[in-house]
């Protein structure tokens, strides 16, 4: 059987499969649907340091191929998350990987020294790339600001850092490569993409922040051609992640040169489906005479010019 362990630098992971921030709560409420001890890791909803309401309603919508969402970071803040959720999501049988977000670099740094006292979370992501809050908690459309918040976390916080990066940017490559430069372990790519639905009839937009984050398969090309350009020119390991909904999914995105994946809005319609794909993985993995997953990461050929 192919061996399913994948390297991020200083994370270390059963199986290339996670499911992503956001789509996944705090885990106990998808409980009854899957089997936690076969995913490669869970990542639950974004936590900032204060608990924040989000956005107004309504804050999703189906589009073809896909969805929009303006949730706004609603949480209930890093307190509580350590004192109602983290017990649970550490008692399971599966790395954690908490997602913080924060205004600056010093709200990064607080949430660093409070997460800090949990060596027992496998890695923390930052989502430096929401697109549903304005005033700051887009940091990974620029440089600087990517390089010094991740910083900042990393020099605070013990735990292997990923940065979770936007595509809402013209080069995402400096971007990645400044998140590299500040330490960062792994990068994420992709966070949604900012879209719109309109009711036209009412001439109104459909969500109450007008605007939204589109995720599912709609924008699996992008996250793609974004794995492929950060993988193949920046040296720090991929996450990829949009709109994965099946093992040929999977499977393209780390031909592209990503280490390992997260399933997204997938999983509201199915949540056991990260579970399955990490299951069925080694079996292809096998058929194709690899013997680890990182012998398919990053194979991709390209034509000849
Ligand atoms: O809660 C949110 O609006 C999350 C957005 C994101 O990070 O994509």
């Amino acid at each position: 059987m192919a061996n399913l362990n994948v390297t991020l630098n200083r994370l270390s992971l059963q199986n290339p499969i996670l499911v992503a921030s956001g789509t996944f709560g705090y885990a106990r409420e998808t409980a009854a649907f899957i089997d936690f001890s076969k995913l490669g890791g869970i990542i639950p909803k974004t936590v900032t340091p204060q608990p924040r309401a989000g956005n107004p309603p309504p804050r999703t919508i189906e589009t073809s191929c896909g969805m929009l969402n303006s949730i706004g970071l609603d949480n209930d803040g890093i307190d509580y998350f350590i004192e109602k959720h983290l017990d649970y999501l550490l008692s399971l049988d599966c790395p954690i990987i908490a997602n913080v977000a924060g205004h600056n670099a010093e709200e990064f740094k607080q949430l660093a020294e409070k997460l800090n006292a949990f060596p027992q979370l496998a890695a923390v992501e930052l989502n430096i790339s929401c697109p549903n809050v304005s005033g700051g908690v887009d940091f990974a459309t620029n440089p600087e600001l990517t390089q010094q918040v991740v910083s900042t976390f990393r020099n605070a916080c013990d735990l292997p850092v990923i940065a979770k990066l936007t595509p809402n940017v013209t080069n995402v490559v400096e971007i990645a490569q400044a998140a590299a430069d500040a330490g960062a372990d792994a990068v994420t790519l992709i966070n949604t993409l900012l879209g719109m639905a309109i009711d036209w009839k009412k001439r109104k937009p459909i969500l109450g922040n007008v605007v939204g984050g589109l995720s599912g398969p709609a924008i699996k090309p992008v996250a793609l051609r974004i794995v492929w350009q950060v993988a193949s020119t920046v040296d720090i390991p991929v996450i990829g992640v949009g709109g994965i909904q099946s093992l040929d999914d999977v499977l393209e995105f780390l031909v592209a040169g990503a280490s390992a994946v997260q399933i997204g809005t997938a999983s509201f319609y199915n949540p056991g489906l990260a579970a399955r794909l990490a299951d069925e993985l080694s079996t292809v993995l096998d058929e194709q005479n690899c013997e680890s997953v990182s012998d398919i990461v990053g194979t991709l050929v390209l034509p000849e010019k």
